[in-house]
């Protein structure tokens, strides 16, 4: 049946040629034929043919001119033309490849070289098509690929900031909950949060300290540093909220919190797979009462072994209880904070810190 059959349109200004050329194909092709280039475009507008036949040597419009104009076209560009030449020059041979021709087969022609060589044409184009269709389909999978991907991320991307936005609210409530007892003009876990943030961004900038520097994460250790006293959840209203000093039973008993908020840390650790945040706000709680000589609590570490991160928040915690009011004191001066500090070099606070804390301590009266 002919519409199953590959259509070819033979073009060619010799009448004879066009018989001869439709007389070897119309057993295996439907044949359509042109006398001119003009013919030509008019059964392009109805038909798409499998394979152009063109004819170089025609009146009016020739071959390469004709190449051209179908290779100019979106909707010809793809159908392959065979240019039928006359002459033996190989100029007109190789200017009709680089015009886009697959190939050229010189009059007269032999009706089996003729066909062979149309079949073999007509098997590549397919070829061809095919694999444009599957590199469509691929590229369109790789494009649903990635979009799958981008929304994944986006999905990921959301769910941690949601984790990290409730544990950001879990501790400040927590963090609340013992200000709110303890702290009688308010903003103490703020103004440390502001002196730690100081002290650590020195620290970075500084030569000291870079094994501790390796894989710390500021962020994290800022959020984590507001827990330092949670151990005084545990400590009663009678000593937290006493209008004077504490005496020696009192002391004691307020020093319970480090112990106590080390513990509660700890607890919550074995509770949860969160592991960098609590190891610092265990960090925190436990050793920012600890002194560099080793006189401070609750273990007594002394120097080095005094984890750097509770040595950072001695210094934080010390400098806001100076400059605050207590109900048995009043407020010292930022001056004079600093200098009390500096007498403490070496004694309560690491040498290091301090110094540290020396070049940067404008900035905690800013
Ligand atoms: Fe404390």
């Amino acid at each position: 049946m002919d519409d199953e059959k590959k259509l070819i349109i033979l073009v060619d200004d010799n009448l004879a040629n066009l018989q001869a050329g439709t007389n070897v194909l119309e057993e295996k092709y439907a044949v359509a034929t042109a006398p001119s280039a003009a013919k030509l475009f008019n059964l392009l507008e109805n038909n798409n043919p499998d394979l152009i036949l063109l004819d170089i040597e025609m009146p009016e419009m020739n071959g390469f001119e004709t190449i051209k104009a179908l290779k100019a076209k979106p909707e010809t560009r793809n159908i392959p033309v065979i240019f039928l030449t006359g002459k033996t020059e190989s100029d007109n041979e190789l200017g009709g490849l680089s015009l886009g021709a697959i190939d050229y087969i010189t009059k007269p022609f032999q009706p089996p070289l003729l066909l062979k060589r149309i079949e073999v044409h007509l098997l590549m184009e397919e070829q061809r098509k095919t694999l444009e269709a599957q590199r469509g389909t691929l590229e369109k999978q790789a494009v649903e690929l990635k979009n799958f991907n981008n929304n994944l991320q986006k999905m990921v991307e959301e769910k941690t900031k949601n984790v990290l936005d409730l544990q950001d609210v879990l501790l400040k409530t927590m963090a609340e909950m013992v200000e709110y007892r303890d702290d009688i003009t308010g903003g103490h876990i703020e103004r440390t949060q502001r002196w730690v943030k100081i002290l650590l961004d020195q620290l970075e900038k500084s030569e000291f300290y870079q094994t501790e520097k390796n894989d710390w994460d500021v962020e994290l250790l800022l959020q984590s540093c507001q827990l330092h006293d949670v151990g005084k959840i545990s400590i009663g209203d009678n000593i937290l909220k006493k209008p004077g000093k504490l005496d020696v039973d009192e002391f004691e008993e307020m020093k319970k919190h480090t112990a106590v908020g080390e513990e509660i840390i700890g607890r919550i650790e074995e509770l949860t797979k969160e592991s960098d945040f609590l190891k610092y706000a265990k960090i925190f709680a436990a050793s920012h009462h600890e002194k560099w000589d080793g006189t401070g609590y609750h273990k007594g570490l002394k120097g080095n072994d005094i984890p750097l991160f509770g040595r950072i928040m001695a210094i934080a915690d010390v400098y806001d209880a100076l400059i605050s009011v207590r109900p048995y004191k009043e407020a010292f001066s930022h001056e004079e904070a600093v200098k009390i500090i500096l007498e403490e070099r070496g004694k309560q606070f690491d040498p290091v810190l301090v110094d540290l804390f020396l070049e940067v301590s404008k900035e905690f009266n800013l």
